[in-house]
């Protein structure tokens, strides 16, 4: 069986209000439109064509990495049915059968469209149609069934008597459809309703009227047919997909101390015996190895963690790397490009920026460490900065394995602090100190005996 995958994606999501166009908001970590395709990747279909309008130029832009996708633009948008009726131009002339999705409804699973197409191909209906029974049918629209229990016609929620929104069984928008009847039937769809659009709904009355067969696959449990219309659905849908993301984990062996507040984006991994507290993130393309203990309220973003690792409370993990065995905070910051070696440690109050930080290496209180490469066995004292920018352009930091750097110090870069060298504390450094030697650079204390003595003595004096 040839199965041409059809996708709508043109609606402006007016629910939404935004400016962007609904299928690229974000679901656990990828563009909503992103969920159908992955779906659609493990059915094995013939073509894919996606109906794009509001915001086609960007929609097209965000799946740029996907070449096998052909596009169609219908616009102006007047309704579901004219926007299938637009793929006319590539699917007109083909063979076999239109699977319909929506680009706005993305907990379809793949298994449940490949049901839908089997149960399509028995019954040798022109159109199939998926449909469950919710709780509350509310904005959707509903299946009505003739005498004999077949679909006789879909009516939407705005055009539907009191009587009809008392039926809870809604129409998911997902349809099957044999191609030979569909783009004549479709041309001859009227725009006699509420809102004064081409319902591709109005598609199951007019093939009754003529006498073909038209089938429905009755899903049992609702969840995956929730289209996102509002910010509200949303975040209902989101919750649904964190609730998958972290059962499987915790299947594998993660433990989640509170899964209801633990956010964990779909492509992340972790890896077994991982502990993960309360508040936490982990966001895009983060790997999270063995062992690890991620505390409360830290937050990880396309990162990758190695195994062992212990990230303390508060933490930000952003686009950088992290070696077995290190730990960060609490309340590190850890910017674009870090690379942390293994049993290293960054501490309280500590940011870095396109730095690596060698094995062994440890920084562990109130610092600023921006381009630097700081190497194995380097102790960075509290308070140490690097001071990478001049005003107009930044500069490299080097510290060479096996350094010393005393507390307080401000390394004017570009420095380069050698091998086993020391910095004393509180020093300003603007010269490269040499293996092995101390750089010091700051005041000479001078103490003046009895000083204070003298001064309290001349203070009562006056009063
Ligand atoms: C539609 C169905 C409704 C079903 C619901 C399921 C119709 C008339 N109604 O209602 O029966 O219960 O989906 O979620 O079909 N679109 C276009 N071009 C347009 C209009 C819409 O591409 O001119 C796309 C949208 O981008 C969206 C999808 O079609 O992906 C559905 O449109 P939407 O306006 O959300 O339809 P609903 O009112 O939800
Ligand atoms: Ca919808």
């Amino acid at each position: 069986m040839t199965v041409h995958v059809v996708i709508l994606a043109a609606g402006q999501g007016t629910r939404m209000k935004s400016a962007r166009p609904k299928v690229l908001h974000d679901l656990a970590g990828r563009p909503l439109i992103e969920h159908v395709l992955r779906t659609v990747d493990e059915l094995d279909a013939a073509s894919t064509t996606l109906v794009a309008g509001h915001g086609a130029d960007e929609v097209r832009a965000a799946l740029a990495g996907r070449s096998n996708i052909q596009y169609v633009v219908q616009s102006p948008q007047l309704g579901t049915g004219h926007a299938l009726l637009q793929t006319e131009t590539v699917l007109g002339k083909k063979k076999g059968t239109v699977l319909l999705l929506y680009g706005d409804v993305p907990l379809l699973e793949a298994g449940t469209l490949r049901r839908l197409l089997e149960a399509h191909h028995t019954s040798r209906a022109m159109a199939t149609v998926l449909t469950a029974e919710f709780d509350d049918p509310y904005g959707y629209g509903r299946v009505l069934r003739d005498e004999q229990g077949r679909v006789a016609r879909i009516v939407e929620e705005r055009d539907a008597s009191a009587d009809e929104r008392l039926v809870r069984e809604v129409n998911s928008g997902i349809y099957c459809f044999a191609l030979s009847p569909l783009f004549e039937a479709l041309g001859h769809l009227a725009a006699d309703n509420a809102q004064g659009e081409y319902y591709l709904t109005d598609l199951v009355a007019a093939y009754r009227r003529r006498h073909m067969d038209v089938g429905a696959l009755r899903l049992d449990s609702p969840n995956e047919l929730r289209g996102i219309n509002s910010r509200e659905d949303l975040a209902d849908v989101a919750r649904v997909l964190r609730g998958r993301k972290n059962r499987a984990l915790m299947l594998a062996g993660v433990t989640l101390e509170d899964p209801a507040t633990t956010f964990i984006d779909d492509a992340v991994t972790v890896g077994r015996d991982t502990i993960i507290g309360p508040g936490v993130t982990l966001q895009g393309r983060t790997t999270v190895g063995a062992g690890c203990r991620i505390h409360p309220g830290s937050r990880v973003s396309d990162a990758s963690i190695g195994d062992g690792v212990t990230i303390l409370d508060g933490s930000i993990v952003l686009d950088s790397q992290v070696g077995a065995g290190a730990s960060v905070g609490p309340y590190a910051h850890l910017r674009p490009g870090s690379v942390l070696g293994a049993g290293s440690r960054v501490g309280n109050f500590v940011e870095l920026k396109k730095t690596t930080l060698g094995a062994g290496s440890k920084a562990n209180h109130l610092s600023y460490l921006g381009d630097a490469a700081i190497g194995e066995g380097v102790n960075v004292g509290a308070g140490t900065i690097t001071c990478n920018y001049d005003g107009e352009q930044k500069h490299r930091t080097v510290i060479e394995d096996g350094a010393f750097i005393g507390s307080d110090a401000a390394l004017v870069a570009p420095v380069t602090i050698g091998r086993g060298a020391y910095v004393a504390a509180g020093s300003t450094i603007t010269e490269d100190v040499p293996a092995e030697g101390l750089g010091v650079a700051r005041g000479r204390q001078v103490n003046k005996a009895g000083w204070a003595r003298e001064r309290r003595a001349k203070n009562r004096k006056k009063s």
